[in-house]
């Protein structure tokens, strides 16, 4: 099916299957998929590497806002990049996990994401993920998606990913760290995950990919007339 030049907002609770969605997405239609949450994770590396969040997550606002100036955080061949470094598996472990949500809460921080994000704006047909991109980075987008999932079921999705990575992966400790993420994640000041007015639910605790696809399918020829 053909689908016009639009954006396509994806937002959520974590491990919803938000970026799977979105790579399957692109590759039927074509489309440019961005991880937004990638460049907060890549942000909280750089963060954890450079002294500027502690163990029990204080963080250095100056001194990371004032680095942030430096800070080439990119896209590239196999994900994310910060200058010719290839942090792609760094950032999706646990050690990145239990710190992104306090990072991203910081205002600055949102700020250097939103600018980097918003620059992909103008080629259109790009579907991105993250928790306020309908509302914040591209309200205008044509069509955004909320997903939803059972706790259980995300944290045993997350676990089941890890593992097929070769990392270790406790169910507990991921469905902790998930729950403890939705919770920062939901009551932030800047930006908090919030369901656009004009988004649609998925609720995708017992569908498929493929039944995934195939809702979203007819929600395309509803809305654009296929
Ligand atoms: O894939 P998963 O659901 O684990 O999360 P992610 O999309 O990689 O995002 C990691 C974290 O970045 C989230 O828990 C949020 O704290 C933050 N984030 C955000 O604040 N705003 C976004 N647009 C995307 C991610």
């Amino acid at each position: 099916m053909s689908i016009p030049d639009i954006i396509i907002a994806i937002d959520g609770y974590s491990s919803t299957g938000k970026s799977s969605f979105a790579k399957i997405i692109a590759n039927e239609f074509s489309f440019l998929y961005l991880d937004s949450g990638a460049l907060y994770r890549g942000v909280t590396l750089f963060a954890i590497e450079n002294g500027f969040i502690s163990d029990d997550n204080t963080i250095d606002v100056p001194g990371l806002t004032l680095a942030l100036e430096d800070l080439d955080l990119h896209f590239g061949e196999g994900g994310t990049y910060i200058g010719e470094r290839c942090i792609e598996s760094e950032i999706r472990g646990l050690g990145v996990a239990g710190k992104v949500s306090p990072i991203a809460t910081v205002p600055q921080v949102r700020d250097y994401v939103d600018r980097k994000l918003r620059e992909f704006g103008s080629a259109k047909r790009i579907v991105m993920d993250g928790r306020d991109i309908g509302t914040t980075v591209f309200p205008e987008a044509e069509l955004k998606l909320f997903m939803t999932a059972d706790p259980l079921v995300r944290a045993q999705r997350r676990a089941d990913e890890m593992k097929a990575k070769g990392d270790e992966a406790d169910l507990d400790a991921v469905l902790k760290n998930l729950q403890e993420r939705d919770y920062i994640d939901s009551h932030r000041e800047t930006s908090p995950l919030t369901q656009a007015p004009d988004a649609i639910v998925l609720d995708n605790s017992h569908m498929t990919m493929e039944q995934q696809l195939e809702w979203l399918k007819d929600v395309i020829a509803e809305r654009f007339g296929e």
